[in-house]
């Protein structure tokens, strides 16, 4: 057994584990979870049951008759039988507690402009109204797909709550995408309505954003979809503020619609557990966009259960994700999550760094906000532009999230002391937009955290890692390998949007131990994702598995070496690639690297990075060559493209580039390295 596993390819790991962290006392006393055992009613030889604890977070209107259904393997379903509404459990059933309490606090980009405070009775009328025109202006039912293409104001919660309201289908598209990329959704998903905005705020600009539901539209027709109505919130309601000509009897303005429904209520249409909530497209920078398909009843328990568990939120917390709803990480813990909770959620239109890195500060200072939560790359861009603003504002945070990427333990460190002042405990929770929620985090009220790695698997989730032939990697061996999950999970996608057969391949035919097979336990779901379990159970995060490089025969993963150049004070960002060598006939990595602003390049801080990196992984990962540039290319949902720099680093077509956030970047770079 041994000697097959060493014949078997693996990741080789080099980069130590750093110490534990420990939550403070005061933040455990007030802690939703802090009972060590909880992990026991969690074992598999539980397995489905354990999960009704998640399903009773929600009101249901009739009760499951079976937890777990795998009789269409693997496409699962959970509480077959039960029958709820998602915005009766967002909304309605908080009023009779909650309904002066803020649901939604709506911080505009300008910040001469009011901060809006939305109750759960203006959000429930709200919800109301606009449910009311969809169904009987529009005549929307149950089961209808429709496509948003809105940016981070209240339209945006509102419409997904009340296209569930009635069992209709939403597929919000991130509103910086381009119209052809939202057209193609529309045209994937069927949807005959769109929802848009006139404009919206970003970086100081105004963005005409109805040029794009023209584009949308062209391309979704193009494809054979036709979109009989495009609805068009005014972000000023009254003033149309696009330049954009509006086309006669396809479109409608949604503020003047609602007005005219003004105090009408919408029954919530009861829907099996196992309908559609909402389809959200991946972020995957290659090939066609999969349209992720999650349910109503097994997604909203797992997004309950995660944010009351994982982030900890209590309904009087004062809640800020900082993502963007456009991608699951908003849908899950700015709007599900949060709201089924009755927590208070806030919704920032603008960005983090603008019009300067103190503002997220001043806005968790105005509003008191206590729970954090952000991306590695945010991070990273507030520790280059503004390492020292956190320590001006006067705010408390008592619990902070990193999701997104690996976050590399020097950027932790700067996370944990100087944004949570030393204080607020920090979760680090890996996922995927098809997870619906968490996989692997620290529980925050019962674990250490330790910077660099996620937790182990949440309880009811069962990590494994295996080699390229489908042995276990014991977390003994210290070795990486592909990290699968062994059970399903309520969260989980059911399947891509007409796609089962992309579905099966994608994510279970690897380990797949018997396709005839409906027991789940032949079935581990393979994340794509590089990784090592420590022997304490601690997930550590390589990379996806296509960005791991191969150097003189090891496999390594991008983050290690990252991590190694972000020692170095300098770094604020670092990418490696992996370079075909035509001397030696393999490959050499290339590392890419912006620096805080006010460094000067020069070639001791190149030796200095150089050493950092043989010092963390050794002298097989120095690089062959190492780039300055003034910033990285990333993905509008805030990953690095290290694909891109690759193409460049072996002068290869770039490809598409522009649905970057940066696409200008890509031109820069490529004249400094290949001119
Ligand atoms: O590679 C992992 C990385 O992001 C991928 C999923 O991306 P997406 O579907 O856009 O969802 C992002 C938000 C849930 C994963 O396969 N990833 C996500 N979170 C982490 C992470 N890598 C390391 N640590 C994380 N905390």
């Amino acid at each position: 057994m041994t000697e097959e596993k060493e014949q078997v390819p693996h990741y080789d790991v080099y980069w130590q584990e750093e110490p534990y962290y420990y939550p403070s006392p005061g933040f455990v006393g007030q802690a939703n979870c802090s009972d060590p055992d909880i992990f026991d009613r969690f074992t598999l030889d539980k397995f489905p049951e354990c999960f009704r604890e998640f399903a009773d977070l929600l009101h249901w209107d009739k009760y499951w008759h079976t937890t777990f259904d795998s009789s269409d393997a693997p496409s699962w379903k959970w509480f077959v039988g039960g029958k709820l509404n998602a915005c009766y459990n967002c909304v309605d059933r908080h009023l009779a507690q909650y309904r002066n309490k803020t649901a939604i606090h709506f911080v505009p980009e300008s910040e001469t402009a009011r901060i809006e405070h939305i109750t759960y009775q203006e959000l429930y009328r709200r919800v109301n109204e606009l449910a009311a025109v969809l169904r009987d202006d529009i005549g929307l039912k149950a089961g209808d797909r429709v496509t948003l293409h809105l940016p981070m104001t209240p339209e945006l919660p509102i419409t997904m709550l009340a296209c569930a309201r009635l069992g209709v289908i939403h597929s919000e598209v991130f509103a910086g995408f381009s119209g052809r990329a939202c057209g193609d959704r529309i045209w994937d998903s069927e949807s005959a309505v769109l929802i848009t905005m006139d404009s919206y705020y970003f970086n100081g600009e105004r963005l005409d954003h109805k040029i794009k539901a023209d584009e949308a539209v062209e391309t979704a027709i193009k494809q054979g979809q036709r979109v009989n109505k495009v609805l068009i919130w005014r972000r000023h309601p009254g003033t149309y503020s696009s330049p954009t000509p509006w086309v006669e009897g396809r479109d409608f303005f949604l503020d003047e619609m609602v007005r005219k429904r003004k105090g009408q209520l919408i029954e919530p249409v009861s829907m099996p557990a196992e309908e559609i909530l909402f389809l959200m497209y991946t972020s995957g920078s290659t090939g066609r966009p999969k349209g992720c398909q999650h349910s109503i009843g097994g997604y909203l328990s797992y997004v309950a259960w995660m944010s009351r568990h994982v982030q900890d939120i209590h309904p009087e917390d004062v809640y800020w994700c900082m993502a963007d709803i456009g991608w699951i990480t908003g849908h899950s813990f700015i709007v599900y999550g949060p709201l089924a909770l009755a927590a208070s959620t806030v919704i920032f239109e603008g960005v983090s760094t603008y019009p300067d890195a103190g503002r997220p500060w001043r806005v968790a200072e105005e509003l008191g906000v206590n729970i954090f939560h952000t991306s590695p790359i945010a991070i990273r861009a507030l520790r280059k532009a503004g390492a020292d603003e956190p320590e001006k504002y006067n705010y408390q945070f008592k619990h902070m999230t990193t999701v997104g990427e690996p976050i590399e333990p020097e950027v932790w460190r700067w996370y944990y002391h100087v944004v949570g002042k030393g204080r607020a405990v920090v979760v680090d929770t890996w996922w995927q937009t098809e997870n619906g929620g968490v996989l692997c985090s620290t529980i925050p009220g019962i674990a250490p955290m330790k910077p660099g790695s996620t937790g182990p698997g949440v309880p009811g989730i069962h990590p494994v890692i295996f080699d390229d032939a489908g042995n276990e990697i014991s977390p003994e061996d210290g070795k990486a390998g592909n990290i699968c999950i062994r059970n399903p999970w309520p969260g989980s996608f059911q399947t891509i949007w007409k796609n089962r057969e992309g579905y099966v391949k994608t994510y279970y035919e690897r380990y797949c131990k018997n396709p005839e097979s409906t027991d789940w336990r032949d079935w581990p779901y393979m994340t794509g994702d590089a990784a090592l379990m420590a022997p304490d159970g601690y997930v550590r995060i390589l990379g996806r598995i296509e960005d791991v490089i191969e150097v003189a025969g090891h496999r390594l993963g991008t983050n290690e070496i990252e991590s190694g150049a972000l020692n170095v004070s300098e770094v604020a960002e670092a990418a490696v690639v992996a370079v075909i060598d035509d001397d030696n006939k393999g490959y050499v990595p290339h590392l890419y690297i912006s620096l805080r602003p006010g460094v000067a390049p020069s070639a001791a801080l190149e030796d200095k990075i150089s050493e950092a990196i043989v010092d963390g992984v050794g002298e097989i990962a120095r690089p062959a060559r190492i780039i300055l540039v003034p910033d990285m290319p990333k993905t509008r949902s805030g990953k690095l493209m290290r694909r891109v720099l690759a193409s460049i680093s072996n002068y290869h077509d770039v490809g598409d580039v522009t649905t970057l956030d940066n696409p200008a970047i890509v031109e820069t770079i490529r004249k400094q390295v290949q001119d």
